[in-house]
């Protein structure tokens, strides 16, 4: 175990019978302290992104408190604080745009409070990545809390995932196969309890893989919201903050390469986010480690997707809960050479310790390895003249008969322009385009929207095309699916050659030998881009300017270039 801590930091804030420390604890005596608060005991700062415009984190008060009981159990003091909550489903123009802030606001707050300890409530989809973001570049000793997924959506004795029917169903609606009483009930039946997204999106992704790199207590992942267990992990995991606290536990011991390598491959056999790539590699440059889109391709493009979770399979995370969870899936990866058993968990033990003797309790959720739901469920990153600094694609959720595709671009100049031509019955589009959109990356958008996976025009919908190639400098939500090739960059609104394409040129796409190529000379390019000129964007907010002027492409993690990496914390000068 880690030496034990010199000073506490609390105790430069609370200590003594000075001036500064008088102020400190009088002003938190007003909420009703006892005294021994301020005696020396480890102080847990509780990260909470409650709020009602993010309805995943709805239950949030209470969990918190569950949490606060175990940190008084094991002796620490515990103090809990608000900071951005990141809504995914009611942030415009997309919750991305704000990852990067709330991440800074996470880490100011640590910064300049006096916390020695720090638990992460998580929820909704950027909750995750902006609060380990922050806490990662202070590396305090921290334990993730996941709020858990939301009961399993419900339609006429259906199963529907919360995200994925909103895809399916709205292609249905707008070919005229269902009614609006159809659309009411599944608004209401997709939304059965507080909690995250329950298909295998993004924020679903994202706990399963805070589980994987050691940062939760096992079971993080997948125990419901509103489950009685999850109120238990949230008690243990307050319990726990107060021991790391006194092993000096920090958050880098944990955050390894070898614990991003496990993620990566769980990611890998879970099926997991394109998302998470973005938001793993901006934490890796967080914390200190090396990790790049190759290493995404290099260990997670042979991993077979064993979880048989919407929107590429079948079930969801209740069931997967019920299945075993994800520890099982971690046994399995180990049983096949490949995890690194010996990375070290927020519990103490090892990641192979706490799932080596993980039970499967249903193999049509959670696949036999030799009879998977996708031969390949990472993530294939392709490069090309198109691309130069990558793009990639979710094999799991494509269409193998378009993994060696040539077409003709149509081309999207924005989202709106999309949305005013795609209907038009005189587009000249067949099965066999290349549907290209672009100026939807993190300058361009800005904030790299999730309209990456743009529906297909409804005259071909009509008759019976399901999936097309489409291509972007977008980001897709976790819980869509299609041949859809994402984050290509640098984006266009950054002089990527996204950019230079024009209606009519013939794009190539080869899944198998990671190219994406736009069938146009050199020479042609260079002409075009003599032509091309930046979109004219207006600055409506201080953010939005900072933003726009910083943020990295999404080979970099979309962080913003101004972040100078960890930096252990120092004590705040006095404030009076
Ligand atoms: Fe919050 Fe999906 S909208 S997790
Ligand atoms: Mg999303």
């Amino acid at each position: 175990m880690p030496d034990s801590p010199k000073t506490r930091r609390s105790e430069i804030w609370y200590g003594g019978r000075g001036k500064s420390a008088f102020m400190h604890r009088s002003w938190m005596k007003n909420q009703g302290m006892p005294e021994d608060s301020f005696d020396g005991r480890p102080v847990i700062g509780i990260c909470n992104t409650w709020s009602e415009l993010t309805p995943c984190n709805a239950h949030f008060r209470d969990l918190a408190e569950r949490i606060k009981r175990g940190v008084f159990e094991a002796g620490g003091f515990p103090v809990e604080f608000p900071v951005l909550s990141v809504s995914e489903s009611q942030f415009r123009p997309t919750a991305m745009l704000f990852r990067n802030l709330a991440a800074m606001d996470v880490e100011e707050t640590i910064r300049a409070a006096p916390l020695d300890g720090v638990v992460l409530m998580v929820g909704c989809d950027k909750t995750t990545p902006s609060l380990m973001m922050g806490a990662a570049s202070c590396d305090l000793p921290t334990i993730v809390v996941s709020g858990g997924p939301m009961l399993n959506g419900r339609l006429r004795g259906d199963q529907i995932g919360s995200g994925t029917a909103v895809w399916q169903l709205h292609e249905d609606y707008k070919a005229g196969r269902i009614s609006d009483d159809v659309m009411d009930e599944a608004e209401q039946g997709q939304s059965r309890s507080p909690g995250f997204c329950m298909t295998m999106g993004t924020a679903s992704t994202m706990a399963s893989l805070v589980e994987a790199l050691g940062a939760a207590l096992p079971e993080n992942a997948a125990i419901p919201a509103v489950d009685s267990r999850r109120n238990k992990l949230a008690q243990h995991s307050g319990r726990r903050i107060v021991e790391m606290v006194e092993q000096d536990l920090r958050m880098s011991k944990i955050l390894t390469r070898e614990a991003f390598e496990n993620a990566i491959r769980a990611n890998g056999a879970i099926g997991g986010s394109t998302n998470a790539v973005i938001h793993l590699i901006a934490l890796a440059r967080r914390i200190g480690v090396d990790l790049s889109l190759e290493d995404w391709d290099k260990l997670g493009r042979d991993i077979p997707a064993v979880v048989d979770l919407m929107p590429s399979g079948r079930f969801l995370m209740e069931d997967f809960y019920y299945a075993g969870g994800l520890p099982v899936v971690l046994r399995m990866l180990g049983e096949q050479g490949l995890l690194n058993r010996d990375a070290l968990t927020v519990n103490g033990r090892s990641l192979w310790d706490n799932v080596k003797d993980a039970e499967c309790y249903n193999r049509e959720v959670i696949r036999p390895w030799d009879a998977p739901l996708a031969a390949q469920g990472g993530i294939a990153v392709l490069r090309g003249n198109l691309a130069p600094r990558g793009a990639v694609l979710k094999p799991s959720a494509a269409s193998p008969e378009l993994f060696t595709h040539r077409g003709r671009a149509v081309v999207f100049d924005t989202i709106e322009d999309y949305h005013a031509r795609i209907n038009d019955p005189d587009l000249e589009i067949d099965a066999s385009s290349i549907m290209v959109l672009r100026n939807c990356g993190p300058k361009g958008y800005p904030g790299m929207a999730e309209v990456g996976n743009m529906g297909l025009p409804p005259k071909l919908l009509e008759q019976g095309v399901r999936d097309m190639v489409r291509i972007s400098d977008a980001r897709m939500s976790g819980t869509a699916y299609g041949t859809v090739v994402l984050h290509i960059a640098p984006e266009a609104a950054d002089g990527g050659p996204l950019g230079l394409v024009r209606e009519g040129d013939m794009i190539e796409l080869d899944v198998a030998e990671r190219r994406l190529h736009l069938d146009v000379s050199d020479e042609e390019l260079e002409r075009r881009r003599v032509e091309w000129s930046a979109p004219d964007m207006p600055e409506v907010s201080t953010w939005r300017r900072i933003y726009r002027q910083h943020v990295t492409q999404a080979d970099e993690g979309c962080d913003l270039d101004l972040h100078p990496g960890r930096h252990d914390l120092e004590v705040p000068r006095p404030s009076h």
